[in-house]
């Protein structure tokens, strides 16, 4: 009895082991990467019309752009951290040329990396939107006066 009870548990561990190692890493934890505000429209129209429309954010790579003759590279990277979508991050923002749909500041840079959602167009695969978020790009005393809710109807979407 006991020596089937074992065998049944070390088949069944044998089982677990062999779907586990059939299964590639990448499906069992997909890497989120950035896919660019473009690819969100679709689905969000009205999102993503108002934000081209009325966000800075989604013009804020043309600030660099103006002042990069005055900056050398490092000061132009350092610019790129919180002026373009994901920089120094998995799948981020790497340059205009190779990357050009992420040097604007798109929706990913408050909902996160959106390559998982877009495929299973599941909310729980974005991150949520939070303040202190907001606080890796804005001034932390500017941050504390404005609440990101009304951020809604006041340039985000
Ligand atoms: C193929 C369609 C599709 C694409 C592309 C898509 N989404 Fe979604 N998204 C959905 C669906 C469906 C929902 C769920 C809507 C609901 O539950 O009301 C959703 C929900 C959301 C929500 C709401 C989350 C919540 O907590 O309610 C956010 C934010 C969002 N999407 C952002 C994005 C962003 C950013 C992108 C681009 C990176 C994107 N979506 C691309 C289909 C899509
Ligand atoms: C990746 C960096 C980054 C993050 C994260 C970020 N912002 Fe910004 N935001 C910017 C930049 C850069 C600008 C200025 C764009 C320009 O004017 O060129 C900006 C502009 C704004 C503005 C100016 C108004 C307008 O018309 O767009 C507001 C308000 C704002 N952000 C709120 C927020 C809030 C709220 C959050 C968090 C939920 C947030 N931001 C997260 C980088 C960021
Ligand atoms: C720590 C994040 C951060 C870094 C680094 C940064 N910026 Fe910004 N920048 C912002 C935010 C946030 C705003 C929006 C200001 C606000 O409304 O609070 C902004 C606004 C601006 C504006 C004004 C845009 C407008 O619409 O009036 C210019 C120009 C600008 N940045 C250029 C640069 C340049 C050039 C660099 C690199 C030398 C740089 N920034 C580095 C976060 C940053
Ligand atoms: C400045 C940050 C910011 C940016 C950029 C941004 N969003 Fe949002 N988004 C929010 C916040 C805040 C909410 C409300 C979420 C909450 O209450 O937790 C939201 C909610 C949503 C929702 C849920 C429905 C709704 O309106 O409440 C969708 C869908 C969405 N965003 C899509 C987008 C898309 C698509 C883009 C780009 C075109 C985008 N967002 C860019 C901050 C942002």
């Amino acid at each position: 009895m006991r020596v089937e009870i074992r065998a049944a548990i070390f088949t069944a561990a044998l089982l677990v082991a062999g779907l586990v190692s059939d299964r590639p890493i990448a499906a069992r934890q997909p890497v989120r990467t950035y896919v660019g505000s473009e690819a969100c429209a679709q689905c969000h129209e009205t999102e993503f019309a108002n934000f081209i429309r009325y966000a800075k954010k989604a013009r804020s790579f043309s600030a660099v752009k103006k002042m990069a003759d005055k900056l050398t590279r490092a000061e132009i990277a350092n610019c790129y951290s919180c002026h373009t979508t994901g920089y120094g991050k998995t799948g981020g923002f790497v340059s205009p040329q190779e990357t050009p749909h992420l040097q604007n500041n798109g929706c990913e840079v408050c909902h996160g990396p959106g390559s998982a959602h877009i495929e299973s167009e599941d909310p729980e695969d974005l991150e949520q939107v939070s303040m202190e978020k907001c606080k890796t790009c804005h001034d932390k005393r500017k941050v504390a006066e404005f609440n990101f809710k009304p951020m809604l109807y006041g340039g985000a979407h």
